[in-house]
């Protein structure tokens, strides 16, 4: 051990370990299901690692540009063209990153300056508020209204200042599987027309969409696209959140603010495997067919609680079921997450971990990306409480 006599006066004095390494270190300790972190318990298929492996045997192991492998930004363009209507240039468009984390606080590095204000939506995955903070900015609560999760939109244009600099938006939404519709998205681009504001849209579960229901991406909005940057994530879409692969598109004038960052911060993101995911994503059926992967899953696993005494909110999108367990126990969402864990056997993540007044509405989020004999165990165990 190396003791520092320093006094450190810490950018995010409030930010301990997270949650999700808290409760994934507790499932491990106590031997539980792991239903909490956001992550497949399955593999990939093959494929995708013949063609990684391929692109390192042919030698591609080095720096590649700094924007990303050429085939892998043309086949991003091409998805993108495909699905949305709208062609961004892979030339200087489009620009893969180190997974969506690092596009985000990439995007919020480029555009904050010291006191500027960033609107999020509360409850917000967990990195934005950092993030923010962590280059100066300042974050405004907006709420997704409780139990649907929708915006407010009066409420949001109530919040918006000559400060704004950026409003961040999720959907499919982490945690609670509510999506924005095109109604959304217009009132977004009215509340952002003649103003100085970038939309950064966090779209990692842009493939995750039920019940029929189209994706409502910003960059198929004509008017928002040119004021947004649009951020995904190949972990998310092809079982590998452990490569730390994603994108993030935009028009040129936005892209070449984020580039500047990016070359700075990891200047490059890793080769094979970026050959490897353009290899695999040809095949346009690989990410078309995951809406219904996972809603068989998500049917399977509401279907295996259907018998205990949670009860489950919609879910629209993502991978995540939310529940309330006011029906079990009247114990801040925290402790019973605790308690689920080490005597239920079940890991979950408490929601109050999303906000950051910490609001408890006795809600816990089940991450259903499991196989289903996982699922199947984890609903044996939550039946009997
Ligand atoms: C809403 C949201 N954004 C971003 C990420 C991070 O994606 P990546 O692993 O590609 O950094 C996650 C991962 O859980 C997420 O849920």
């Amino acid at each position: 051990m190396v003791h520092s006599p320093l006094a450190i006066d810490s950018k995010l004095a409030t930010v301990g370990t997270t949650i999700f390494t808290v409760m994934s270190k507790l499932a491990t300790e106590c031997g539980a299901l792991n239903l909490a972190q956001g992550f497949p318990d399955f593999q990939a298929e093959p494929e995708l690692f013949d063609a990684t492996l391929a692109a390192m045997r042919s030698g591609r192991n080095q720096y590649p540009p700094m924007t990303g492998v050429p085939e892998l930004r043309a086949a991003i363009g091409e998805k993108v063209a495909a699905l949305y209507g709208v062609y961004y240039d892979p030339e200087d468009e489009i620009t893969v990153t180190a997974g969506a984390t690092q596009a985000l606080f990439t995007a919020l590095a480029a555009f904050v300056r010291s006191g500027d204000e960033v609107i999020v939506f509360a409850p917000a995955y967990d990195s934005y508020v950092p993030a923010i903070e962590t280059v100066g900015g300042r974050a405004v609560h907006a709420e997704l209204v409780f139990p649907d999760y929708k915006p407010d939109w009066d409420a949001v244009r109530a919040l918006v200042t000559p400060r704004t600099r950026m409003i961040i938006v999720n959907s499919p939404h982490n945690p609670t599987g509510s999506l924005l519709e095109v109604a959304d998205l217009d009132a977004l681009a009215e509340l952002t027309r003649d103003t100085g504001i970038v939309v950064l849209s966090d779209e990692v579960y842009e493939h995750i969409v039920f019940d029929g229901a189209q994706h409502a991406s910003v960059a198929a909005h004509a008017e928002l696209a040119t004021r947004s940057l649009v951020v995904s994530s190949f972990g998310k879409t092809y079982h590998i959140t452990g490569w730390k692969i994603g994108y993030v598109v935009g028009p040129a004038a936005l892209v070449g603010e984020f580039r500047k960052v990016h070359q700075f911060n990891v200047f490059t993101v890793n080769t094979p495997c970026q050959i490897g995911i353009a290899e695999y994503m040809r095949d346009a059926s690989r990410h078309l067919r995951l809406a219904a992967f996972y809603e068989h899953k998500r049917d399977f696993f509401r279907n295996e609680l259907r018998a205990s005494r949670f009860d489950l909110l919609p879910c629209r999108g993502s991978y995540f079921q939310l529940a309330r367990y006011s029906g079990i126990s009247e114990r801040p969402d925290v402790d019973f997450a605790q308690w689920l864990t080490r005597e239920v056997g079940v890991a979950v993540i408490p929601v109050s971990a999303f906000y950051a007044d910490a609001r408890d509405d006795h809600v816990v989020r089940f991450c259903f990306a499991k196989q289903e004999a996982t699922l199947a165990a984890a609903g044996e165990k939550l039946r009997r409480i």
